[in-house]
């Protein structure tokens, strides 16, 4: 089996495991970065971090239309059970499931979380995915914080770490998270979809080259690398 990770522009992957196709955080309409429309989509899996906009994105649309599951928090889950979607699996933080394409672990996160129309959407989450390949961790948004050492203690193939600041951890931050995380490979995302987040991915390349352990992966919005070639393709 092979991992596939495609960048879907700004916090939005798809991941291709153990013959499934996972969303994680689907902002495709009005996300400037977006390297496709949620009508291309066709994924049976869809985790969603948090609340806000830029997150959950296209989840109604493209659950309602697919039936794809939908993997959230209890708060979020009961929104968009309110809003048409049939097919969900509610969670909360530190809790884990192993579902048919692998294992899902909601992890802290240090962020907000309210849901585009004002409702509550619970605590933020980062989300742990066990694959046939390894541990894949997206941090979506948060603060740092050391109990990423914890996280990281399962042994993580890949980190998934934003380093646009302002809203998230910025590039040093996610420098210090690497650290903390050890993954084999970190890729940056949360960066360049807007002005007040644009970052050099390049710089920040070379500083986890120099001072982590881990292989950075700079991925554009679209293109897709895949565990086994442990190479950017
Ligand atoms: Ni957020
Ligand atoms: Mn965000």
């Amino acid at each position: 089996m092979t991992t596939t990770l495609t960048f879907l522009g700004h916090s939005a992957f798809q991941i291709d495991t153990s013959g499934h196709s996972i969303l994680i955080d689907p902002f495709l309409t009005g996300n400037p970065a977006a390297s496709t429309t949620a009508a291309e989509l066709h994924p049976d899996v869809i985790i969603v971090s948090h609340g806000h906009s830029d997150h959950v994105g296209d989840t109604i649309e493209i659950a309602r239309r697919t039936n794809a599951l939908v993997i959230a928090n209890h708060e979020i889950i009961t929104w968009l059970k309110r809003h048409g979607v049939k097919k969900t699996h509610d969670m909360h933080l530190g809790g884990r499931h192993r579902f048919e394409f692998g294992t899902v672990k909601l992890t802290v996160a240090h962020h907000g979380s309210m849901l585009p129309d004002g409702s509550y959407g619970g605590n933020p989450a980062g989300i742990l995915l066990g694959t046939t390949d390894g541990y894949i961790y997206h941090a979506a948004d948060t603060a740092l914080f050391s109990d990423m050492r914890l996280t990281g203690d399962v042994g993580l193939k890949v980190a998934i770490l934003p380093i646009g600041d302002n809203y998230t951890i910025g590039p040093d931050d996610a420098v210090l998270a690497t650290q903390l995380l050890r993954p084999e490979f970190v890729i940056p995302v949360h960066y360049d979809t807007f002005p007040l987040i644009c970052q050099d991915a390049a710089a920040w390349s070379e500083a986890v080259a120099s001072q982590t352990s881990a292989v950075p992966v700079v991925l554009c919005p679209g293109q897709s690398w895949t565990i086994s070639a442990a190479g950017c393709g």
